[in-house]
């Protein structure tokens, strides 16, 4: 939906400068920007967003799901009335699914945490506020973070007023060298690195993956150093048996990496429903113990309550339905998004073979898995030039400097291609390369 501005007038409106930083920041708004430029030109083929495919949705699924987890409890032997209470009552702060989630985590990732050490969450997204929240305490703790990086991990630092420093990924990801340099360049001001944000797998917005060696060294610099690694992996999933690598969470021996996992690819983003891992025990002045997930659930309550017994029921359901091993449940959307991402390299060779590279001086690089790819062009891709796009081409992105902590990727954009079918991605990229190639030839210092 556009947000269109009101014709009415008050009396008395409210400077925007009076409100919090986070939402006077012009670069807060510049998802929904553009997907509001994306959504102004219907017609244009969208490489903007990752949505996942929505070809399998079914609405018939939705009761199907909530059904198959009710029946689930009466297996087990729950009595009606606390399954009744259960969906129609508030619920525990922590969610009710828990079980469920670490049999999934046990299955799907070698992931072994007792369900004590999970919080289910509203979506990735609260599990970051919640874990940026409790790890942080004073303004001179410093959140490190690959970049290009999410924006959701940006929005959530911003909008608690969480410093946060990025730190130029490679073509393999996040680099322990750099990041060591990093912890050393926040020390050296005074300030302490209190944790570390990454994507190790198939990062959005690069597609970059983290190889084995460089996942130990990160481990064993958090473990020297005393930062926590907080593990964003909503893409891990899909990848292909010989592209599988292990999370970090399943080589944790310390609890070092809170994991912060999400529903949104895997199930339905409709669902809103994610989870914090935080097995690391806290010790309280009692000597009292409770995992990292348990204490922050005071957190949790302060930001949502609980989460909504209805989603969680449904991913209940589907977790039960693929006993618990949604990695087999997935191979068919696996294939889907592989069968995409070939479709985007194909096409991308097709219309920038290599032979003419210093003619048109296209580069792009070549993910094994994951929703996006990054192109690098031989102009400025902000998001002037995006709407031109996808109104005089038909075709959308998303401008990769949107993604960056530190200033960079003005002459390169995101695509994303887990929402277009094979048909649709040959032709957006043909529409792209008319673009493309247009851009180049008007921008004087393009080929320089
Ligand atoms: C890196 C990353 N993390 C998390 C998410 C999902 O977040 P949520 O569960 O809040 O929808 C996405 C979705 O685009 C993502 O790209």
């Amino acid at each position: 939906m556009l947000l269109t501005p009101v014709q009415q007038t008050t009396a008395n409106p409210l400077r925007r400068e009076a409100l919090h930083a986070g939402i006077v920041d012009p670069g807060m708004d510049s998802m929904r920007l553009l997907s509001e430029t994306a959504m102004r030109f219907p017609e244009a083929l969208s490489f903007s967003s990752g949505a996942p495919h929505d070809g399998t949705h079914d609405l018939a699924k939705l009761s199907y799901h909530v059904d198959r987890y009710i029946a689930h409890l009466r297996e087990k032997g729950v009595p009606e009335q606390r399954i009744t209470r259960l969906h129609f009552q508030y619920g525990p702060v922590n969610g009710f699914i828990q079980e469920e989630v670490a049999r999934m985590l046990a299955k799907d990732e070698d992931i072994d945490v007792a369900p004590e050490a999970i919080m289910i969450t509203h979506g990735f997204q609260e599990a970051a506020l919640v874990a940026l929240r409790g790890l942080f305490r004073s303004p001179d703790d410093v959140l490190l973070s690959v970049s290009p990086a999410y924006v959701g991990i940006r929005g959530a630092a911003r909008m608690l007023d969480i410093p946060v420093k990025g730190i130029t990924e490679g073509p393999a990801g996040l680099e322990p060298e750099a990041v060591a340099a990093a912890v050393r360049a926040v020390r050296a001001e005074g300030k302490r690195p209190a944790a570390l944000y990454l994507v190790p797998d198939f990062s959005n917005p690069s597609g970059t993956v983290v190889p084995l060696e460089a996942r130990r060294r990160l481990l064993a610099l958090a473990a020297e150093e005393g930062f926590t690694i907080l593990e964003d992996n909503p893409y891990g999933l899909f990848a292909s048996d010989e592209e599988r690598l292990p999370t970090l969470k399943s080589l944790d021996t310390r609890g070092d990496v809170v994991y912060l996992g999400s529903f949104a690819k895997s199930a339905f983003p409709g669902a809103r429903l994610g989870y914090l891992v935080g097995d690391r025990e806290v010790v309280g002045e009692d000597g009292a113990r409770r995992t990292l997930a348990q204490e922050l659930s005071k957190a949790k309550a302060m930001f949502t309550v609980g989460s909504s017994s209805l989603s969680q029921a449904a991913i209940g359901g589907i977790l039960v339905d693929a006993g618990h091993d949604l990695r087999s449940a997935t191979r068919d959307l696996a294939a889907v998004y592989q069968e995409r991402l070939a479709a985007t390299l194909d096409a991308l060779a097709e219309h920038f073979p290599p032979e003419r590279y210093a003619e048109h001086g296209v580069r792009w690089n070549r993910p094994r898995g994951g929703f996006f790819l990054v192109v690098e062009v031989p102009f400025e891709a902000d998001l002037v030039a995006m709407e031109r796009s996808a109104r005089d081409y038909a075709v959308s992105w998303a401008p990769m400097s949107m993604f960056h902590l530190e200033g960079g990727g003005e002459r390169a954009l995101r695509l994303g291609f887990s929402n277009l079918t094979p048909a649709a991605i040959r032709e957006g990229i043909a529409r792209l390369a008319r673009f493309i190639e247009d851009e180049s030839t008007s921008t004087p210092e393009a080929t320089s």
